[in-house]
């Protein structure tokens, strides 16, 4: 294994002079034989410095890293989330044929079980037959934080055409100002709260469910009526009043991040409806065959993933920018976010040991165009370069506004031209030189308007955003987390790392309601008391 972490440090300290630019002199084939698909998706990886040598060394990391055996005990139902002893199977719900055992049970009765009540509840809500207690439900709100919130909120911003079912809103930040800008103007009678929580323990959306019930509790006469919980921890959603017709729950394999495909996408098929729901199911299905079945050099999650692991582990590029060329995908990093970070943020491995590469990179990001007037500057100019995923579907929805789409695209593919081709200091003498500069001037103007160029970026290319695609790409990122986090040796289904900060939170608490700061740092019992002396009218 050493040894092929050192090749490929070896090989790209044999690029120093490298331009990606002359790839595609040097291999004439390099935009059709680096640019891979699944299904109508389309991976275009050939604005990398990834050359054939590089190629060949990641894939041969891949193969020496078990990523096949991995991904197929994943899917086998073993135990692989192994610091929790869990099974990891997401993708059990979106595939809803078939058997998986867990601990020797099948568990696919109850999964299919489960989405037929989520469709016969969904259904029932859109069409009336379930109604709030002042008339048919008008709005969903849906009270999550992390994966209780992003996939959902995520999804159905994408699923925006779709959307033919009660408004959805989403309240997550235990921030005040979030469920009180959110509850305002909605009429309790007729809104439908969901508290989505796998452990129904997270302290910011209990105190939003809370929160939520007494606004309730003020309008209708049984509030609780109103309410639906989604949750592996059915036990405490009785606790909370919520009766069990509506209660949603989910195995302990899921992981948080991972939910979105089961119960905790309520939201979504309230909005879209149960076929569209399902047809986002049947995409991830499909990355999930792509992904089991295609070989590692055409396989999309494994070439996107060592296309990071060359970024970030052998290159050194500290983050990487997710830039969707999709308004409805605006909140996709904020998702991937979460699914990256959370997952493959860690810094030992699974048995324990320090890990002996870099993990994760900082994943961000903004849809496109509107990142181009605000952070593209420092990603064209900035010292440090940013690999860049672009993402952008052939056909928009708005039909009407085709010259939108086309112009949208133009620029989705002209930043990455502008990013590997840049600008010479020759050519921006030049431009300088036609507007009048000369000597000193001439040069000090130029160089500023140089860029280097030489920057990666991969573009992904999607017929449309439609339920089907949506559920390609987002089972497309997680499967990527996975084959990055075996290759990098790591568990990427715990998140030890969130605890820290939660338990002190329970802690600092008191403090800033006056109690002593026994057992605080001087630096934090200072905060408090300035916190609670600005808190004096
Ligand atoms: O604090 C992190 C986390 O546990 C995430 O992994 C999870 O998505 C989120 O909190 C919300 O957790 P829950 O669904 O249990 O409320």
């Amino acid at each position: 294994m050493t040894d092929i972490w050192t090749r490929l440090a070896s090989c790209r300290a044999a690029q120093e002079d490298l331009r990606i630019t002359d790839l595609f002199a040097s291999e004439p084939a390099r935009a059709e034989a680096f640019c891979t698909s699944a299904d109508d998706l389309v991976f275009d990886w050939s604005k990398t410095t990834i050359d054939s040598a590089a190629r060949d060394l990641l894939l041969e990391l891949a193969r020496q890293s078990h990523v096949e055996a991995r991904r197929d005990a994943m899917f086998a139902g073993e135990k692989i989330n192994e610091t929790e002893n869990r099974a990891v199977l997401h993708t059990a719900l979106r595939n809803l044929g078939g058997s998986v055992l867990v601990d020797g049970q099948d568990v696919m009765p109850k999964v299919r079980d489960t989405f037929a009540r989520m469709s016969d509840f969904a259904s029932k809500v859109r069409s009336g037959e379930f109604t709030g207690q002042g008339g048919k439900i008008t709005d969903v709100v849906n009270i999550g934080i992390g994966g209780s919130d992003l996939g959902p909120y995520m999804a159905t911003l994408a699923l925006a055409p779709y959307h033919d079912g009660p408004r959805t809103h989403f309240v997550s930040n235990v921030d005040g100002a979030d469920i009180a800008d959110t509850l305002r103007g909605l009429n309790p009678e007729t809104t439908l709260v969901i508290v989505a929580s796998k452990t129904f323990t997270t302290i910011e959306t209990m105190t939003n469910a809370r929160t939520a019930r007494d606004w309730m509790a003020g309008a209708v006469a049984e509030p609780a009526a109103q309410f639906v919980a989604l949750s592996s921890a059915v036990d405490k959603t009785g606790a909370f009043g919520i009766d069990s017709s509506r209660v949603f729950g989910f195995e302990d394999w899921v992981g948080g991040r991972y939910s979105v495909w089961g119960p905790i996408g309520l939201s979504v098929m309230l909005a879209v409806g149960p076929e569209d729901f399902a047809d986002f199911l049947a995409g991830g299905a499909a990355m999930d065959a792509h992904f089991r079945a295609a070989p590692l050099d055409s396989n999309l999650p494994v070439l996107l993933a060592l296309t990071g692991i060359w970024h970030h582990q052998i290159c050194g590029y500290p983050t990487r920018a997710v830039l969707p060329y999709d308004n409805r995908l605006m909140r996709l990093p904020a998702y991937l976010q979460q699914l990256e970070m959370e997952s493959n943020g860690k810094r030992v491995a699974m048995d324990g040991s320090d890990l002996a590469m870099n993990s994760g990179p900082v994943v961000w990001g903004e849809p496109g165009t509107n990142g181009q007037h605000a952070f593209y500057q420092l990603i064209h100019q900035g010292t440090t370069p940013v690999p860049c995923e672009f993402i952008l579907a052939a056909r928009g929805h708005e039909e009407e506004l085709a010259h939108h789409h086309i112009l949208l695209a133009a620029n989705c593919l002209a930043q990455s031209e502008a990013l590997m081709r840049g600008r010479s200091l020759e050519e921006a003498r030049g431009l300088m030189r036609a507007k009048g500069f000369e000597g000193a001037e001439l040069d000090r103007q130029a160089r500023h308007r140089v860029f280097p160029g030489n920057r990666p970026s991969t573009t992904l290319l999607i017929p449309q955003l439609t339920p089907f695609t949506l559920g390609q790409i987002i089972a497309l990122y997680e499967h990527r987390v996975f084959v990055e986090g075996v290759i990098l040796g790591l568990n990427s289904f715990d998140q030890w790392g969130v605890e820290l900060g939660k338990e002190l939170a329970l802690q600092v608490e008191p403090l800033l309601k006056g109690d002593s700061g026994e057992g605080h740092d001087p630096s934090t019992r200072h905060l408090a008391k300035l916190f609670q002396d600005l808190r004096q009218p």
